[in-house]
């Protein structure tokens, strides 16, 4: 593939840009001989810089982020900084492929929780982790306004009902971890969902953090706003199996 193209698919611009770039001397690559706008490279594994900063080719990307409180996941946020003001902006412009351009977030968090958040361009992804019928299970960490008692746990497993909805939902699993700690685990993905089913026991959500989505935990040198890419075997611990 020649370095345009895997610009162009990257998000670095249009085709005229990301020619405009390789002829202009703005991109370097690690090879033997000077690099030139027709030479052919393989893309998957390339790493290049774009005027100076590093670029690692991923085709289609997957990544996480800590996402930090004050944010929002829409793309028009109403009151907060949206989440996607935290990534490069080839992420951000990638060509679009699906209805929308670049990365997408799968699923969302409301603007005060933290934690573990994955993004990517591939909707197959984004429809195999958030559909109710996989029950990717996702563990929140909960801090409670008032003490957390063995009742309210037993509720939340036996299953509650949401003030829109007659059918209970109930965590997969629920422990107290503190007076006012809880981790909860849910298989689905309601609106507000903790939230909800904590008034329902008669509680209230302090703080709400989203410590692991199936077998990926949020790992602790991942700092609040920062991300990274996905390994492979990252993707296979969620249950996903990308295209070839
Ligand atoms: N449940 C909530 O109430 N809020 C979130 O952000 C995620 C799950």
């Amino acid at each position: 593939m020649q370095l345009q193209e895997i610009l162009y698919s990257q998000g670095f611009g249009t085709r005229r840009v990301c020619a405009g770039l390789v002829q202009q001397g703005f991109v370097t690559v690690a090879c033997t001989k000077p690099v030139d706008a027709a030479m052919e490279f393989e893309a998957k594994g390339l790493v290049f810089t774009v005027q100076g900063v590093a670029w690692e080719y991923h085709e289609p990307a997957y990544l996480m982020l800590h996402k930090p409180a004050g944010t929002e996941c829409s793309q028009k946020p109403s009151t907060y900084p949206s989440i996607y003001t935290l990534l490069p902006s080839p992420l951000r412009l990638r060509p679009q492929k699906g209805p929308v351009q670049g990365v997408q977030a799968v699923g969302r968090l409301d603007q005060d929780t933290t934690g573990l958040l994955l993004l990517t361009d591939d909707g197959k992804f984004i429809h195999r982790m958030s559909s109710p019928r996989h029950h990717v299970p996702k563990v929140y960490e909960v801090t409670t306004k008032h003490p957390v008692d063995a009742t309210q746990v037993q509720r939340l497993l036996d299953g509650v009902v949401l003030d829109d909805d007659p059918v209970p939902v109930r965590a997969a699993a629920c422990e107290a971890t503190g007076t006012h700690q809880l981790r909860l685990t849910l298989t689905e993905g309601k609106y507000h969902q903790v939230k909800r089913m904590l008034a329902a026991v008669s509680n209230r959500v302090e703080g709400l953090h989203r410590s692991r989505i199936g077998e990926l935990a949020l790992p602790d040198d991942l700092a609040p706003g920062q991300w990274r890419w996905l390994q492979p075997h990252e993707l296979g611990a969620v249950g996903y199996q990308p295209p070839a």
